[in-house]
């Protein structure tokens, strides 16, 4: 498309726009943002007008404007945004997951060679062209699913030079997909095996060796790191976000996943979000409210691992912010199915239709600091998807089976 041509995209039955929601807090459905018989006026890549589609034909109709006609009933909505996921990755885990289920701890899996090192190991083994056939293959089915930006981590490579190789690969594939792939460092995810160190040391050799190369090759802008008892202490942890935040970097932390403690540094040093949280209780939750972090639930975490969900109702009923996003990666959260997830953690957790589509759209794009997504109006990029049904309430009832019929990735539809 001509960056200057115009399309108008409608008749929608209903938009949902996620304009104008605030960032933070409960969500009532009676306020959710709908225009009927809506339509979106596209120029080059970027939305131009969002209203009702007979008045955009009337305002537009002595221009050039090309319409791409929807037949039949068609919900819309901004693109689905995933705010963490590990889908660049060699192997499998399925071993793992069979072991859980037949009543192995987390330990004794580690212990007979599984674990987050097992994916170190086939990630290491794994050409490049298997890892950005992986990587690929996956990013499609998350478009073919309604999801228009995904952040993606490394955290598999676990040396310098195995980290910048994934950094590299994401940003190589991001470079040939219609998708947006947002590059996360993580390769403060465990302690490797084969480092000649302790975790204090491993964390310094990073900040010497590695921050320097991601900034000069612009692999990221963002720092992760895994502060769990079994990861990262607290100290340590601490000292390499400083620093991280003293480079430049913006800061998310895989926290309160198993013990709390995560989401509080999160939130001392000024992450942009906190990830995981299942295990956060009143004081974690309280401060988080407080906060201006992000709280990411990963329900897919909470089904892959058979264990509780993030307390989101608590949190939203806190003022906090809430994000939902798939944790797509081979070890604890393989589905990968983030409308599923999302649907069903609205169900176990209570939440408000608006609550649940906001987490994977307007509050998703927020806790990737960008704010040219996640709702339609004037200015926004042109992602956003269509459902073949009557009603935006049928997209979550449907628990995920119902995916958006088309996808539209900067003004462009994907099918
Ligand atoms: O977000 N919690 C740490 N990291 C991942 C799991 C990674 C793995 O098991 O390979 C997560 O759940
Ligand atoms: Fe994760």
């Amino acid at each position: 498309m001509n960056a200057f041509k115009t399309k108008l995209v409608g008749p929608f039955k209903q938009l949902l726009t996620f304009a104008e929601l605030p960032h933070k807090g409960p969500l009532n459905d009676e306020k959710m943002p709908v225009i009927d018989n809506a339509g979106i006026l596209l120029r080059g890549n970027k939305i131009e007008a969002v209203g009702v589609f007979d008045d955009l034909v009337e305002d537009w109709k002595i221009r050039d404007v090309d319409i791409e006609e929807l037949q039949g009933a068609v919900v819309g909505m901004p693109g689905l945004i995933d705010a963490h996921t590990h889908i660049c990755y060699g192997g499998s885990r399925a071993d793992d997951y069979a072991m859980r289920n037949a009543g192995k701890s987390y330990l004794e899996i580690a212990r007979a060679g599984g674990g987050i090192w097992r994916s170190v190991q086939q990630t290491r083994n794994a050409s490049d062209e298997e890892l950005a056939e992986g990587l690929t293959s996956r990013a499609i089915d998350h478009i073919r699913k309604g999801i228009t930006t995904i952040e993606v981590k490394s955290g598999y490579g676990l040396s310098v030079e195995a980290e910048v190789r994934m950094l590299e690969i994401i940003k190589k594939v991001d470079q040939v997909l219609q998708v947006d792939l947002v590059p996360t460092c993580l390769a403060a995810h465990t302690l490797p095996k084969d480092f000649d160190g302790d975790h204090r040391a491993y964390l310094k050799y990073l900040i010497r060796e590695l921050f320097p190369i991601l900034k000069k090759d612009r692999l990221t802008d963002r720092i992760d790191i895994f502060v769990e008892e079994t990861a990262f202490n607290y100290e340590p942890a601490k000292d390499y976000l400083l620093a991280a935040k003293e480079a430049g970097f913006d800061i998310t932390v895989h926290a309160d996943q198993f013990t709390a403690g995560g989401s509080r540094l999160a939130i001392e040093v000024g992450a942009i979000s906190a990830d995981h949280l299942e295990a956060s209780e009143k004081n974690e939750i309280d401060l988080l409210a407080q906060s201006d972090t992000v709280a990411i639930a990963l329900p897919g975490a909470s089904l892959g691992l058979g264990m509780g969900f993030t307390p989101a109702r608590k949190i939203l009923d806190a003022g906090g912010s809430l994000a939902i996003a798939s944790d797509w990666n081979p070890g604890s959260a393989p589905m990968g199915d983030l409308l599923m997830q999302a649907a069903v953690l609205g169900v176990y957790e209570k939440l408000s239709t608006a609550e649940v589509l906001a987490a994977i759209t307007t509050r998703a794009a927020r806790a990737l600091n960008l704010t040219d997504r996640g709702s339609l109006e004037p200015g926004m990029l042109g992602d956003f998807v269509g459902f073949s049904c009557e009603h935006y309430k049928e997209i979550l009832y449907n628990q995920g089976a119902l995916k958006p019929r088309w996808t539209w990735k900067n003004g462009v539809r994907w099918r």
